[in-house]
C-alpha cells in the first residue's frame, strides 16, 4: 500500500547511534530529578555559549521582537515575505561571517549562496543537484552517520567509503583514494564526487592542506565534483598546525592552470549556524556553489525547506552586530578548548586515549584498551554496557562506518560541567573494574569496585544502587 522509499530501513534509524538517542529519550540523567539516568554524550549541540546570545538578546529586544532599530515594525513585511532567495541583508551577512571564520582569506558573493533549512537540507540538496540514483560519493570514515540519511535515503545515491585508519590519525591518503573509486566501479557505480567534513565529524580535526591538495588533484584527474561541509568551521580551537582550511581558499591557491574555472565549478561549500553558533532549532543551512546552475536548481529545491523570514531577521541583526560575534566566536573556542581538554584529562586517567583533535564538539575515543576481542562484535557488546550499566549515551565507531573496532564519539559541549564530572567518573569507574577483573563484571562486582572507588560522590553512588537492580538488567539486551 506504501511507497518502496518509505518500507525500505535505508534511512539509517536503526544505527545504533540513533537507538543510543532512544535509550537516552527514555531515562535522561537530571542531576536533581533524575541522577541515575542516562547523560547524553551522542548529541554534537553547543550550549556553551547560550549565555552569551541570550545577553545579546536581552540587550536587542527589538531583533527578536521584529523592529528595525528606529522602532518601526517589520512584522508584516516579515509575513508576507516569500522569495525563495531569502532576505538579502541575512546573505550579505552571512557572507561576511563566513569569510570571517576563514581569516578573510576567502570572499564570499551572496548571489552564489543557496539559503537552506540546516546543513542537512543543504546536502540532500546537493546531491539532488550532482548525482542521480545509482551513482555513487565517496567519504572517508569514519563519516558522521546521518549522512547515510542525509545523502542516500530520498536521493537514490550511494555512499562508498574512503577506508582510513588510526596508524595515520585517521588522514586521507592517495591509496586509500584510489580504492574507493576501484571499489565503486566494481559495484558498477558512477562516481560523481568526494564529500568531507572540515573540520571532521566524528574526528574532531581539520583537515590538513596535504589531504585538501590531494583531493583537489583527484577530483581535477576523475572529474568529480568536492564537497565540503564545513559546519564546524567556527569550532577550531586550537590555530597550531594544521589549522582550518577551507576548500574554498586551497582551491583558489593552487595554480591548476587549464583545469581551474572547472575545477572551481566542481568545488560545493556546506554551512550552517547549527553548531557555530549552536542554533540547530532554527534550522539555518546554506550551500555555496560557484557554478550558476547549482545555484539555480538548489535555489528552486530551497522551497521545500526554506528559513523563516523571522528567524533571517532577527539573526541578521545578530550577525551584524561585529563586536558582539568576535566576542563570542572568541569566547566560544575559548570554553570548548576547556572542555575539551576536560574530556581527555579525564579519560587520561583510566588509561583511555582520544585522538588528538582541535576543533568540534566531541572527542574520537579509543577505549580498544576495554574490547574483550578485536572486533565489532565486542566493540557492540562494550557500547550496551555503556549505555545501560555506566548510563552514557556514546556513538560507537561503527556507527560512522569506522573500519577499526573500539572507537567512540563522545560529545563534551551540549551539558552542563558538573554533568561532564560525573560522566567523567562513570567512566573511569567501568575501566577501572574492567582492568582489575580483566573478565566481564557482573553488575553486582561491578557495584561493590564503584562504591570503593567513589562512594564519597552522592549523585554516583545512586546510580550504582541503580546498576543492581532487576529493572535495570531486564533493559539489558
Ligand atoms: C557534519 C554535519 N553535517 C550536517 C549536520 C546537520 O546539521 P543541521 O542541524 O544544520 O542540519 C551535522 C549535525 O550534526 C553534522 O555534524
Amino acid at each position: 500500500m506504501l511507497s518502496r522509499k518509505i518500507s525500505s530501513d535505508s534511512h539509517g534509524q536503526d544505527s545504533s547511534y540513533f537507538l543510543g538517542w532512544m535509550e537516552f529519550e527514555k531515562n535522561p540523567y537530571d542531576e536533581a530529578k533524575n541522577p541515575n539516568g542516562i547523560i547524553q554524550m551522542g548529541l554534537a549541540e553547543n550550549q556553551l555559549s547560550f549565555d552569551l546570545l541570550e545577553s545579546w538578546l536581552a540587550d536587542n529586544p527589538d531583533a527578536i521582537g521584529l523592529m528595525r532599530s528606529n522602532g518601526e515594525s517589520v512584522f508584516k513585511e516579515l509575513a508576507l515575505f516569500q522569495d525563495y532567495h531569502g532576505l538579502s541583508a541575512f546573505k550579505n551577512e552571512l557572507v561576511e561571517f563566513m569569510a570571517k571564520l576563514r581569516g578573510n582569506k576567502v570572499k564570499f558573493d551572496p548571489n552564489k549562496l543557496v539559503l537552506t533549512a540546516g546543513a542537512t537540507s543543504a546536502n540532500e540538496t546537493l546531491m539532488f543537484c550532482l548525482a542521480d540514483p545509482g551513482d555513487a560519493f565517496l567519504l572517508p570514515t569514519p563519516y558522521y552517520p546521518g549522512f547515510d540519511r542525509d545523502l542516500k535515503w530520498r536521493t537514490g545515491v550511494e555512499i562508498v567509503p574512503i577506508h582510513c585508519s588510526s596508524s595515520n590519525g585517521f588522514r586521507i591518503t592517495s591509496s586509500a583514494l584510489e580504492d574507493a573509486y576501484l571499489q565503486a566501479q566494481d559495484q558498477g557505480l558512477k562516481v560523481k564526487g568526494v564529500l568531507i567534513t572540515n573540520p571532521s565529524n566524528p574526528l574532531g580535526t581539520t583537515v590538513t592542506r596535504g589531504e585538501l591538495d590531494l583531493l583537489i588533484d583527484f577530483a581535477v584527474a576523475k572529474e568529480i565534483h568536492i564537497v565540503s561541509d564545513e559546519i564546524y568551521s567556527g569550532t577550531v580551537f586550537d590555530d597550531d598546525e594544521p589549522s582550518f582550511v577551507s576548500i574554498a581558499e586551497a582551491v583558489n591557491e593552487r595554480d591548476l592552470g587549464g583545469a581551474s574555472e572547472a575545477v572551481r565549478t566542481r568545488v560545493h561549500i556546506v554551512y550552517s549556524l547549527s553548531k557555530d553558533l549552536g542554533v540547530p532549532g532554527f534550522r539555518v543551512g546554506m550551500i555555496y556553489s560557484e557554478d550558476e546552475e547549482v545555484v539555480s536548481a538548489a535555489t528552486k529545491m530551497s522551497s521545500f525547506g526554506l528559513i523563516s523570514s523571522q528567524t533571517q531577521y532577527t539573526l541578521s541583526r545578530m550577525l551584524s552586530d561585529e563586536k558582539f560575534m568576535r566576542k563570542y566566536v572568541g569566547e566560544n573556542r575559548k570554553r570548548l578548548k576547556k572542555r575539551k581538554e576536560m574530556l581527555v584529562s579525564g579519560l587520561k586517567g583510566a588509561g583511555i586515549k582520544c585522538l588528538e583533535s582541535n576543533a568540534c564538539l566531541y572527542c574520537w575515543v579509543d577505549m580498544r584498551v576495554l574490547l574483550r576481542s578485536n572486533t565489532f562484535e565486542a566493540e557492540k557488546e562494550l557500547w550496551k554496557r555503556v549505555v545501560y550499566e555506566v548510563g552514557l549515551n556514546i556513538s560507537p565507531g561503527s556507527s560512522c562506518h569506522c573500519s577499526e573496532p573500539g572507537w567512540f564519539r563522545m560529545c563534551f559541549a551540549n551539558m552542563s560541567e558538573e554533568t561532564l564530572h560525573v560522566a567523567i567518573e562513570r567512566l573511569n569507574a567501568f575501566a577501572e573494574s574492567i582492568k582489575k577483573e580483566n573478565v566481564k563484571p557482573n553488575n553486582k562486582q561491578l557495584s561493590s569496585l564503584l562504591v570503593r572507588n567513589y562512594s564519597r560522590t552522592r549523585s554516583l553512588t545512586r546510580w550504582v544502587v541503580q546498576l543492581g537492580s532487576d529493572d535495570h538488567r531486564e533493559t539489558d539486551r
